[in-house]
C-alpha cells in the first residue's frame, strides 16, 4: 500500500513536470496548451529515443504515430465532392463544392499544409476539416498539395513538389476541367507551408511564361528566414509551446540537409557574423531595428557576431537562397506579387518573420492585410475543432476565411 502511494506520487511529480510549464497571462486557454504541449512532447521523446536506439529516424516515427492515428480516407458530402488524385507527379486532395451556383466558374485555393517540411499531411484530421470549412464557406475548390517530406527528400524537393503541382492547377484545360476562374485562384499555407506558399508565389511571379496570375496570397504563421534566431520573438519565445527556437532550429537544419552540430552555432548566429561578406548584404534585408514597430522590439539587442563559423554558409549555401527564405528576396520580387493576407501571433518564434515580411511588401507597393493576434501561439490555426479546440484557434481561421470571402 505504501509503495503504491510512492509510485503514484511520483508518476503525480513526473506528470505535473512533464506538464507544466509557465505560460504569459495573455495566452488563449493555457492549461489546454500545456496538455496539447506535453502530448507533443511525449511523441517527440519516444521518436528520439527510437532514434537513439538505431531503430529508424525520428521523424518517421513520429509521422508515423501521426498518420495512424490521423489520416483519413477522401469522404464526399452533400456539398462536397473529395477526391485524391495526381498533378504531374505530386499526390493532391482536392475538395470541391458541388453546390449549383448556375454558369459562374468556381474560385480556388491552393493549400499547402505546415510540419516543419518533415510532419503533417492533406489527409490529417486537423487539415482535412481545415480544406473543408475553406471550401464550403468560400464556395471555393481546394487544392491540397500532399508535398514528400523529410527524411525522404530535402530542399528544395518540398517547394518543387509544390511548385510542380501549383503550375499543373494553373494550365488552362486543368482551370477548365474543375470549372474554376483563373482570375480568382489564391495560395495559401501555414508554417512550414507558409514559406512553401510564399516561394512558390515569389517563383510564379518571376516565371514569365505563366499566363495565369495568382489574385491572392495568404501566409499563416509562416517561416520565413534561417538567418536570425534573435529577433525579439525568437528571444521572447524560445521556449512556447508547441515550436521552441531550438525546435525550429532543427527543423530548419533537417529542411537543408544540414548537420545537427551546427545548432548550437545557429542559435547565436555564428553562421551570419560580420566576417562573411556573403552574409553583409542579408543583414541589410533583415534589419529587423528598421523593420519592426516598438511593440515588438521592445527592449530586446541584436544579436551580431563579428566573429562566427564561415563554414556553415560555404557546407549549406541554401542559407543563402530566398527560396528557402523568401523573406530576403529582393524588391523586385517583392514588387510582382499578389496582394496578401498575413497571420501572426504574439506567442510565437515567428511572430517577427510574418511581420518583417508584411513590412518589406508594403514598402514594396503590396497591398497587405496583416492580421496580428495577441493571445495567439504557433500553429494554433489547426486547434478549432473537437477534441483540440482553442478559441483563438476558431478566431484565426474565421479571419483567415472572412479575408478570403471578402478578397477573393
Ligand atoms: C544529405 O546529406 C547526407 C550527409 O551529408 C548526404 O549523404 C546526402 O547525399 C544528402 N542528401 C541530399 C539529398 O543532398
Ligand atoms: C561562434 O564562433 C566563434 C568564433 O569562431 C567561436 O569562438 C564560438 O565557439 C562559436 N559559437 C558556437 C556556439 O558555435
Amino acid at each position: 500500500m505504501r509503495a503504491l502511494h510512492v509510485l503514484v506520487t511520483v508518476f503525480t511529480a513526473f506528470a505535473a513536470y512533464y506538464v507544466y510549464s509557465p505560460l504569459p497571462s495573455t495566452m488563449s486557454e493555457p492549461w489546454k496548451l500545456m496538455l496539447l504541449d506535453a502530448t507533443f512532447r511525449c511523441a517527440q521523446d519516444l521518436s528520439n529515443l527510437a532514434h537513439y536506439f538505431g531503430f529508424t529516424h525520428h521523424l518517421r516515427v513520429l509521422n508515423f504515430i501521426s498518420s495512424y492515428f490521423d489520416k483519413l480516407d477522401p469522404v464526399s458530402s452533400r456539398h462536397l465532392k473529395v477526391i485524391d488524385t495526381v498533378f504531374d507527379g505530386v499526390e493532391v486532395r482536392i475538395f470541391e463544392p458541388t453546390k449549383e451556383h448556375g454558369e459562374r466558374l468556381k474560385k480556388s485555393v491552393i493549400y499547402i499544409h505546415g510540419g516543419g517540411w518533415a510532419l503533417g499531411s492533406a489527409k490529417m484530421r486537423s487539415y482535412d476539416s481545415l480544406c473543408r470549412k475553406i471550401s464550403e464557406d468560400v464556395n471555393a475548390v481546394v487544392v491540397a498539395i500532399e508535398y514528400r517530406l523529410v527524411p525522404d527528400v530535402h530542399f528544395p524537393e518540398q517547394l518543387n513538389d509544390a511548385l510542380t503541382a501549383t503550375k499543373y492547377y494553373l494550365r488552362p484545360e486543368v482551370l477548365a476541367e474543375y470549372s474554376a476562374d483563373p482570375s480568382r485562384i489564391a495560395v495559401s499555407g501555414d508554417s512550414a507551408g507558409g514559406n512553401l506558399a510564399a516561394a512558390v508565389c515569389q517563383q510564379l511571379a518571376e516565371d514569365g511564361n505563366i499566363k495565369t496570375k495568382v489574385k491572392l496570397q495568404a501566409l499563416i504563421y509562416p517561416v520565413l528566414q534561417v538567418l536570425d534566431f534573435n529577433t525579439p520573438s525568437y528571444q521572447q519565445n524560445m521556449d512556447m509551446p508547441i515550436l521552441s527556437r531550438f525546435v525550429m532550429i532543427k527543423f530548419w537544419l533537417d529542411y537543408l540537409n544540414g548537420s545537427q552540430s551546427f545548432a548550437h552555432s545557429l542559435l547565436v548566429n555564428n553562421h551570419t557574423s560580420l566576417d562573411q561578406s556573403e552574409t553583409v548584404f542579408v543583414q541589410e534585408l533583415l534589419n529587423w531595428n528598421l523593420l519592426l514597430p516598438s511593440s515588438f522590439k521592445k527592449s530586446y539587442q541584436p544579436v551580431i557576431q563579428s566573429k562566427g563559423s564561415p563554414q556553415i554558409v560555404k557546407e549549406l549555401p541554401a542559407l543563402l537562397d530566398s527560396r528557402a527564405s523568401p523573406l530576403i528576396a529582393h524588391k523586385q520580387t517583392l514588387q510582382l506579387l499578389p496582394k496578401t493576407y498575413i497571420l501572426t501571433c504574439e506567442h510565437d518564434v515567428l511572430r517577427d518573420d510574418g511581420t518583417m515580411y508584411a513590412i518589406r511588401l508594403e514598402n514594396a507597393g503590396i497591398d497587405v492585410t496583416h492580421a496580428h493576434f495577441k493571445d495567439g501561439f504557433h500553429g494554433c490555426m489547426i486547434f478549432a475543432t473537437w477534441p483540440t479546440y482553442f478559441s483563438v484557434g476558431a478566431k484565426t481561421r474565421d479571419d483567415y476565411i472572412k479575408w478570403l470571402n471578402d478578397n477573393l
